[in-house]
């Protein structure tokens, strides 16, 4: 709770502004994410939703041929939409597991607590509310299995190009040699399908990003006016980032009361709201070995939209 205070008063008193996209995950921010999901333009959970529902036996194959036992943790787990397939399997091939879901919504947690071992009967579950790499950590003491750490959806996207090397070293040095893990990377495409991912019709993704200054208004007592600020989407073909702002429309003071602090806008200043990094296949391996993995395969959907890269941690 107080890092969030802190986080959000950081990000508006940088220049330029910015506010974290972990705190989009409110109750309201998950129900909205939830609907971006099943949005006709966001193509990436379909993507995944497609690799997990066709390739679930080929996936539990080469993690059980690479490793005899292991425990599945799953970094931001949402309603395990995707992997809940993997789960299936390998509860289908009585395979004796533990799995972690990891997620920084204790709602969604407490969800998963209650449903999915009714709905996948056999499964063993043990959710863990908080940060990624401390509930790493923290399912690393539970258990002294092997792991197997999912990390879809693409949140991989969310870390700036240039921070990855130093997220994809933490787990790293979490993990112990041959442990496994599996990352969804969206990958380059058509720009005109991105950016309509990020800008739906419906305006939901816009209401995503103005429903954090609903939260901040309510968490901080602050007053910002969301008819004040308009969502921005851009899409840089070169680099593949897809960066979200939100625009402040004109000139105005927003008063954070909890804090007794006021933060000036400019007209058309941005607050920059969250990446979502695209990769071209090639940088994925290459990501694998810079950062002490070995790129074993790179499972795609039927128009190579999207990619779950396996790769393990180096003996
Ligand atoms: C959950 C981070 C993968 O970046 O595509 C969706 C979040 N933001 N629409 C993404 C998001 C706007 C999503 N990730």
């Amino acid at each position: 709770m107080e890092s969030f205070s802190d986080d959000i008063l950081q990000g508006l008193r940088s220049t330029p502004k910015y506010l974290p996209p972990k705190y989009f995950y409110d109750e309201a921010g998950d129900r909205l994410f939830q609907q971006i999901m099943h949005s006709p333009e966001y193509y990436l959970t379909r993507c995944e939703y497609e690799i997990f529902s066709r390739k679930a036996p080929e996936i539990a194959d080469l993690l059980q041929v690479n490793l005899s036992d292991f425990d599945l943790v799953e970094l931001g787990a949402g309603n395990c939409y995707k992997s809940r397939f993997l789960l299936a399997e390998l509860v289908r091939r009585r395979f004796p597991f533990t799995f972690y879901p990891v997620d920084i919504s204790s709602n969604v947690i407490r969800q998963l607590n209650q449903t999915l071992p009714v709905e996948i009967p056999g499964l063993q579950l043990h959710g863990l509310n908080g940060e990624y790499l401390r509930m790493l950590e923290r399912a690393q003491a539970l258990s002294d299995r092997p792991k197997v750490v999912l990390f879809l959806g693409a949140n991989i996207g969310n870390l700036p190009k240039d921070k990855t090397g130093e997220f994809l070293q933490k787990i790293h040095s979490v993990l112990n040699p041959g442990d496994l893990v599996c990352i969804g990377f969206d990958l380059k495409k058509d720009p005109d399908v991105i950016l309509a991912a990020y800008n739906d019709a419906a305006g939901l993704t816009r209401e995503f990003n103005l429903n954090l200054l609903r939260r901040i208004n309510r968490e901080l007592d602050a007053d910002f006016d969301l008819a004040g600020f308009k969502h921005f989407p851009v899409y840089d073909p070169v680099n593949g980032a897809c960066r979200s702002y939100l625009i402040s429309l004109r000139q105005q003071q927003v008063h954070l009361k909890s804090s007794g602090e006021h933060i000036a806008f400019e007209p058309f200043e941005p607050v920059f709201m969250e990446v979502s990094q695209k990769y071209a296949t090639e940088e994925i391996p290459m990501m694998a070995q810079s950062n002490g993995f070995q790129s074993l395969t790179i499972f795609y959907d039927d128009r190579n939209w999207f990619g779950d890269a396996v790769w393990r941690v180096e003996k």
